[in-house]
């Protein structure tokens, strides 16, 4: 059996995916310590300020972050073919059947592997709920930083109702990063093994691997 290299990510698509993922290692991290600051009284009275720095980490990270997610919401509209909102969501037969495939194949039930250059359709539609997810996050967090401004006072007030609310629910949505991350992680290298693309290496290099057509 032979196999072509195709073109598949963009070095767009490539670069949002590792400065969305980066950062959330960071904004976790961090994250995690804000809500408790644990090392903070074993500092007192030695001079440095570790709430702020771990803070000011969180806030740099945050605009990475937000910086990813305009990136894909763009790539969406005006990526590539696999880029597209479209190829990501049930909306087509193709798309239908690729999700009826997948469920079967993941569940163990069947072992065809759908051939198709973009994500399967279930992997699409998470990563469509997790840029969602990432969209209240990152408008709850510039809403706690700022929020005096007009835009993030409206916005957050519009979509959490005070500030509490809007921690409370930026601190529950870290827990769909933690979990996606994980469930993530396992299944690129399930499917890398036992797929024949090469996916893990696709989001380094772009291309995926596809049997040539006679
Ligand atoms: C996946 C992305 C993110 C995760 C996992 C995350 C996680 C967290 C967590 C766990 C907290 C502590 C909340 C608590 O007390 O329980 C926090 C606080 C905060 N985050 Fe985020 N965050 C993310 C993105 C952002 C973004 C994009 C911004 C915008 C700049 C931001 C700004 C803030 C602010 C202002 C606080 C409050 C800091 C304070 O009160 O000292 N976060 N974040
Ligand atoms: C060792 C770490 C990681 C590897 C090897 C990896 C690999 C990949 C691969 C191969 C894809 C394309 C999968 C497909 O075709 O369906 C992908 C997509 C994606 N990954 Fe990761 N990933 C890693 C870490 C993460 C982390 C930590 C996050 C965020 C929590 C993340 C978020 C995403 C998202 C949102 C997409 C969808 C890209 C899009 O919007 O089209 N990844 N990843």
């Amino acid at each position: 059996m032979t196999y072509e290299k195709q073109k598949c990510w963009s070095i767009l698509l490539r670069l949002y995916h590792w400065s969305f993922a980066l950062s959330i290692v960071f904004l976790v991290a961090t994250g995690i310590y804000i809500n408790f600051p644990w090392s903070n009284t074993l500092q007192l009275g030695t001079g440095s300020f570790p709430v702020a720095w771990v803070r000011y980490v969180h806030f740099v990270a945050g605009y990475v972050f937000t910086a990813a997610v305009l990136a894909r919401i763009f790539l969406y509209i005006f990526g590539n073919a696999q880029e597209r909102i479209t190829d990501c969501l049930p909306i087509s037969g193709r798309n239908i059947r690729n999700l009826i495939k997948t469920l079967l194949q993941y569940s163990y039930i069947s072992d065809e592997h759908d051939e198709r250059l973009g994500h399967n359709v279930l992997a699409g539609c998470t990563y469509i709920i997790t840029i969602i997810a990432a969209v209240f996050q990152l408008v709850s967090g510039f809403f706690m930083l700022f929020p005096e401004a007009h835009i993030w006072q409206s916005w957050g007030v519009t979509l959490f109702g005070n500030q509490q609310e809007a921690r409370f629910i930026h601190h529950l949505l870290m827990w769909w990063f933690l979990i996606f991350a994980v469930i993530h992680i396992y299944l690129v290298i399930w499917n890398d093994v036992n797929g024949p693309e090469g996916l893990v290496s696709s989001i380094f290099t772009g291309d995926k691997f596809k049997h040539k057509k006679a």
